[in-house]
């Protein structure tokens, strides 16, 4: 197969994110790092984009410059990230989408539903591929999960328990700081912060293991650092459209949880157990038997697992192993788009714009729920109620 051709906007030197795509996209030669507009500082995203070896022609200064350059190149890029800070997303996506690129969007895809429904819209139109990166979900034993639910293993689901609790904001004398300020500013953040920020990739995570939709939901948000405006600490009871109960905590006050992603799946006939920070084990609990602790990596698990474990048994597999199988999945994806062709199922899993758009109507819901005193709320986008 023919390398693809890969863009990034944001992602600069010194970003947190940046690096994980580099890697990501980078690490099964599936994609070549080819264009870039790095930093918000034109001089400063020129200069790093050609030291990490981008032409001094494709190292843009801006997004803007970078659409104009690429747009009418016969060897233009065929993917682009992101990965800027939440506010230009939708610009920036938008513009993209309708020059004809696929995007690779970084959560969360927009500020408003509005704004989702309509790059949901302008994506289905261009036919274009449109993701948003719940890197999470490229972990193979999440995906291993997906398919034991999907298989029966656990029978009907009964309930699914998600956490994404950290607590890195919880210093109160750090409140002021002008890096976590922004954060809960209404102005700058939109309707909710840490829901917004964290709490979606376990509602997702939630979602995707099971494939089921969230349709409403109830909400305790609060404050636990007064002067904040928006909420640090949410607790979300939802419901799912194939009949399961959810429950989710996500905070930012929670000292000595550091990354907090964590997933359990309850159903008739057995609980699963899975938690970021050890992602190489699931742990397995059919009814009334021993608990059971499956290895990533090991034989007999599905072909979802297997074509998304790369490093061999009992070595240590993360982060950006898990967001390179969301840019194998777009590989895929795309190639079989040119080839005319169907796309292996196995790498069919990529999130969608879909899911950033359901994604959003959950962050207007439970800000919702949250100022009505946890009233249950209907979570769904309007464009698919
Ligand atoms: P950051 O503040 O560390 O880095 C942002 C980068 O974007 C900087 O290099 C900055 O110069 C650049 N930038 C800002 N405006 C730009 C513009 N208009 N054009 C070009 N470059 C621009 O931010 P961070 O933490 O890397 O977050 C970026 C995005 O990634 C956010 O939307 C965030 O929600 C998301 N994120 C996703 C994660 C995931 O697990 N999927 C984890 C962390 C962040």
């Amino acid at each position: 197969m023919a390398k693809l051709k890969w863009g990034m906007i944001g992602g600069g030197e010194g970003s947190q994110i940046g690096p994980a795509h580099r890697l990501g996209s980078g690490l099964d030669g599936l994609f070549e790092f080819t264009a870039g507009a790095l930093d918000h500082r034109p001089d400063a995203g020129r200069a790093y984009g050609q030291q990490l070896g981008l032409a001094a022609d494709r190292a843009y200064g801006d997004w803007q410059e970078m659409l104009a350059g690429e747009k009418n190149r016969d060897d233009r890029i065929d993917l682009v990230t992101v990965a800027t800070p939440n506010s230009t997303h939708f610009e920036i996506t938008k513009r993209f989408l309708e020059s004809g690129f696929h995007v690779l969007c970084e959560k969360p895809l927009t500020i408003t539903v509005e704004e989702a429904e309509e790059i949901v819209t302008i994506a289905k139109n261009a036919n274009r591929i449109c993701a948003v990166n719940y890197g999470y979900s490229g972990y193979s034993l999440v995906r291993h999960m997906r398919a034991m639910v999907a298989r029966g293993d656990l029978g009907k689901i009964r309930l699914v328990k998600a956490e994404f609790a950290h607590g890195h904001h919880a210093d109160a004398a750090d409140a002021d700081n002008p890096r976590v300020r922004w954060r809960y500013d209404p102005a700058q953040a939109g309707v909710s912060a840490q829901f917004a920020d964290c709490g979606i990739h376990a509602l997702h995570m939630a979602s995707f293991v099971l494939n089921q939709e969230v349709t409403r939901l109830s909400a305790d948000t609060v404050s636990c650092i007064e002067s904040r405006e928006l909420e640090d600490d949410a607790m979300v009871n939802f419901r799912l459209d194939g009949g399961a109960v959810g429950r989710l905590w996500t905070s930012s006050i929670a000292i000595g949880r550091q990354h907090g992603l964590t997933l359990q799946v309850f159903g008739e006939k057995g609980g699963l157990r899975w938690a970021q920070e050890q992602p190489n084990q699931l742990y397995w609990m059919p009814l009334g038997e021993r608990l059971q602790t499956i290895e990533r990596g090991e034989a007999g698990l599905s072909p979802e697992a297997d074509r998304s474990s790369r490093v061999t048994i009992g070595h240590a597999e993360g982060m950006p192993l898990a967001f390179a199988n969301i840019y194998s999945d777009l590989s895929e994806a795309i190639h079989a788009r040119k080839d005319n062709r169907p796309m292996d199922p196995a790498a069919n899993l990529y999130p969608r714009a879909e899911d950033g758009l359901r994604s959003m109507a959950a962050i207007a819901a439970v800000a919702k729920s949250g100022k009505a005193d946890g009233a249950w709320v209907d979570a769904r986008p309007p464009m698919f109620r």
